[in-house]
């Protein structure tokens, strides 16, 4: 049972199914960096405490530093053997500066807090990496518009034509979400910033070891306040995973929402071909494989989420080994996302908009049948009948196979003695557009208010 990290019980080493079953190096690899800085903290540590001479401090030291750069050269990799990323780097650190010295390193550590420091220390690093991804597809959708400040689109709810609105209105209503969710990260980051190191397996050191030295050194906001806690919660991840997967199905809206506009039926965009592809048999496509994979794998980011909180599901304290199955959900997510999120940006920023026959679209359906309600009441006509006599004149339109602004001043007044010739100044689009300018309506002086209002948002994150 040489090289194993439990040699002194056992007289046998592990069964070859046990072995693959346990073995963790294929996705833990991604932690060793960490591993290796936190090695270092905690060999500061075991110096302060007076358990390391000044010189053993050195050595050891120099032998992570060697190890450190033999990892991100690929000279060093886990062998067969490795259990997980924490025994390979010990048979790493042994292998340079000897058995006597590197064997020294792991007084006062469990792997139990020291996996769940790494992977709280990995999905920080994670969060800002993701959140600078978010931050370049709200910078896409930001300059979009304010390159389209004019531009009218039919607005819509269940798919049905409803009010018009901006163009830039409705993008912005996809940069705000995704602002959220920068926040989200980063409220999800106090929580993960707090370090388990010095909880040991559970119930914490007796070598008099500093948690707080090791926590400041390694960036976390604090040492944890209970040890059993600290090594087996793992709702730091939960929280990362949910906001991941929120993201996806944030974006998921968007990418929804541009495979109908590149649809000859809507005819709204059209998609560049960089962020496009062709088919191999059909030569007229153009198909948004962008915005349909970013869908698909919101589908793969909810299931990293819930198959991780299913893991985590009636786990007794403390440390068990269930707690292992935590890392690749996390793992799969971020990687999906750091694909997503440069692929989404170049959508977005490329998207070429056709303007005019989002403008011709903007009042079919009636849309401004609530604009003829409201423009009665301000007459002083009671809601309940003005919404009557709207709906009589769509009903007349449409019976007549017209537009409402088509409707003649005789049709008007035979309808209701209240709808004067004056009527017709709200039957624009451009008028019902400039008429909803309450704060955070469509109008172009709340829409451009929205866009400074989020650039100052944006640049304070
Ligand atoms: N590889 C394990 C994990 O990812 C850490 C090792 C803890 N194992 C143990 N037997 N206590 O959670």
């Amino acid at each position: 049972n040489e090289g194993s990290l439990w040699g002194g019980r056992f007289a046998d080493g592990p069964a070859a199914a046990m072995a693959a079953l346990s073995k963790s190096t294929h996705f833990d690899w991604a932690l060793a960096p960490f591993d290796i800085r936190a090695s270092k903290a905690h060999a500061r540590v075991l110096n302060s405490a007076g358990l390391l001479a000044d010189d053993d401090l050195a050595g050891m030291l120099a032998g992570l530093d060697r190890l450190a750069a033999d990892v991100a050269d690929g000279t060093f990799t886990p062998a067969e053997s490795d259990e997980d990323v924490h025994g390979a780097l010990e048979r790493g650190l042994i292998e340079r500066v000897g058995a006597e010295l590197g064997g020294r390193l792991r007084a006062g550590r469990s792997r139990n807090d020291q996996v769940a420091t790494l992977f709280r220390m990995w999905v920080r690093a994670a969060m800002g990496r993701v959140a600078l991804g978010l931050l370049d597809v709200v910078e896409a959708l930001t300059a979009q518009a304010a390159a389209h400040p004019d531009a009218v689109m039919p607005g819509k709810t269940h798919l049905q034509a409803a009010q018009p609105v901006l163009l830039a209105h409705h993008l912005l209503a996809h940069a705000q979400p995704l602002i959220r969710d920068v926040d989200r990260l980063g409220d999800a980051d106090r929580r993960t910033a707090v370090s388990p190191y010095g909880s040991g397996a559970l119930a914490g050191s007796s070598l008099g070891l500093d948690p707080a030295a090791i926590a400041a050194e390694l960036g976390f906001d604090g040492p944890a306040e209970n040890s059993i806690d600290a090594t087996s919660a793992r709702d730091f991840a939960a929280e990362a995973a949910f906001v991941f997967a929120m993201i996806a199905v944030d974006l998921s809206r968007l990418s929804e929402e541009v495979i109908l506009w590149s649809t000859p039926e809507f005819g709204y965009v059209t998609l560049a071909d960089a962020w496009s592809t062709g088919s191999s048999i059909m030569p007229q496509k153009k198909n948004p494989d962008v915005a349909e994979l970013t869908r698909g794998k919101a589908g793969r980011l909810i299931g990293d989420l819930t198959g991780l909180l299913a893991t985590l599901k009636a786990q007794p304290l403390a440390y068990n080994r269930d707690l292992q199955e935590d890392k690749e959900p996390v793992f799969d997510a971020v990687a999906q996302l750091e694909l997503l999120l440069p692929a989404i940006t170049g959508l977005v920023a490329t998207l070429e908009f056709h303007e005019d026959r989002m403008a011709e679209l903007a009042p079919a359906g009636f849309t401004l049948a609530t604009d003829i309600a409201e423009w009665l009441v301000r007459q002083g006509v009671p809601f309940r009948v003005a919404h009557e006599v709207a709906g009589a004149c769509v009903r007349e339109a449409e019976g007549r196979g017209v537009g409402l602004d088509e409707l003649d001043d005789e049709t008007f007044a035979s309808i209701d003695p209240a709808l004067t010739p004056q009527v017709r100044d709200v039957l624009t689009v451009r008028g019902s557009i400039e008429s909803r300018n309450a704060h955070g309506g469509t109008a172009p002086e709340q829409v451009q208010r929205q866009l400074s209002v989020l650039a100052t948002e944006v640049a304070s994150l």
